[in-house]
């Protein structure tokens, strides 16, 4: 019988690294105090019940793309790595520049890397990890090399400027990462997904999708921008972020005590306090800058990997858990060996 050639996936699957990260906010800052001067809100009403202190806005036409391609400069200049050497691109946002083209192939237009194939990923801020999982499952399969994954958005453009119950919480940012191959290394251990769709409307976007296409009386309304039940969400977030960061451990064969780092989504620092005191872990394990960028929704955790890796939060060989969760809801957590 004939022999059949040797498939791709018949390799033995390859452990897969972060080798740089890089990260984008943009240069306008809105304070507590500026917020106060836009809606009926108060700088301690917002500190107090938030942790958030200020909030990047991006400049007039600086779109979602352009803040992703900054922050994959950085990853790439960190790596070592040029546009050329990118086999795929992968965006994480719920803020796209355009429905279509994807926000991955504008960047891909951006950065030059003409080799890629691209792509966008939706899954609010849970965007990020969801990406790591895939490039993980494309590089561990001989798929690909090299992936360039990013979590970018711009809140801003959605955020309804008039209700303090949200406008107070976002901000505008990216984050990247490169992953490769490389040899003698765990890299990214595990990473775990889900997903509840029963809970779609307690955070979401009701207009602008072939659902509720725009019209003038939706625009009106404002059912082209985000609607949050906080109470609703920041219940699910504390249990489902609890849930995830226990999964990978498990996942993992590590125990809360071998970790270095914990890096969450940076919506709410009393949620980051509530998973922190059921993880029986201090606060001070934790990477925290959502008192300087709100809420990023996909950029959040990827911006505040890049913080952690450049300010030496935890060495090569050290164990770190991220850990998000967001519209969907999706939640997602990984733990990577750096
Ligand atoms: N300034 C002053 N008062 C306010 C403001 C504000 N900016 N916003 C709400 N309030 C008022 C409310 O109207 C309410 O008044 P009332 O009691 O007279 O009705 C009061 O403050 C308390 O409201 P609560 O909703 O109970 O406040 P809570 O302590 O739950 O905090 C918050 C609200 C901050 C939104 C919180 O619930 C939260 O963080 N939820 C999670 C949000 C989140 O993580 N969202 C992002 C998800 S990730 C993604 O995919 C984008």
């Amino acid at each position: 019988m004939k022999k059949l050639p040797r498939t791709k996936t018949r390799q033995p699957a390859r452990t897969v690294s972060i080798i740089g990260t890089g990260s984008y906010v943009p240069e306008k800052i809105i304070t507590n105090a500026d917020l106060e001067k836009m809606v009926d809100t108060n700088e301690e009403w917002i500190t107090s019940r938030t942790g958030i202190r200020e909030r990047r806005i991006a400049a007039e036409g600086e779109h979602t793309s352009h803040m992703a391609a900054r922050a994959a400069e950085r990853a790439m200049e960190q790596a070592g790595i040029t546009a050329e050497d990118i086999d795929l691109i992968i965006l994480a946002t719920v803020t796209p520049d355009t429905f279509f083209p994807s926000t991955a192939c504008h960047v891909q237009r951006l950065l030059g890397a003409r080799k890629a194939a691209c792509f966008d990923i939706s899954a609010a801020c849970s965007g990020f990890l969801y990406g790591i999982e895939v490039a993980q499952q494309f590089i561990s399969n001989h798929t690909c090399n090299t992936i360039l994954v990013i979590g970018a958005d711009k809140l801003s453009s959605i955020v309804n400027w008039q209700d303090r119950n949200t406008c107070v919480l976002f901000g505008d940012g990216a984050g990247a990462a490169i992953l490769r191959y490389r040899a003698g290394s765990h890299g990214v251990i595990t990473t775990f997904m889900g997903s509840d769709g029963n809970y779609g409307d307690i955070l979401h976007m009701p207009g602008g999708g072939c659902a509720l296409p725009v019209t003038k009386e939706n625009f009106e309304q404002r059912l082209n921008t985000l609607h949050m039940n906080g109470r609703e969400t920041f219940k699910q977030a504390v249990t489902s972020m609890l849930a995830a960061a226990n999964k990978a451990l498990e996942q993992s064969g590590l125990t809360i005590e071998d970790l270095t780092c914990i890096i969450p989504h940076q919506a709410n620092l009393r949620i980051i306090e509530a998973l922190a005191e059921r993880l029986n872990l201090p606060l001070s394990k934790f990477q925290i800058n959502l008192d300087r960028y709100g809420n990023t929704s996909a950029a959040a955790v990827a911006i505040a990997l890049d913080e952690a890796n450049r300010t030496g939060r935890f060495k090569q060989g050290d164990y770190i858990l991220m850990v998000v969760f967001g519209g969907g809801l999706t939640y997602a957590s990984s733990v990577v060996q750096w």
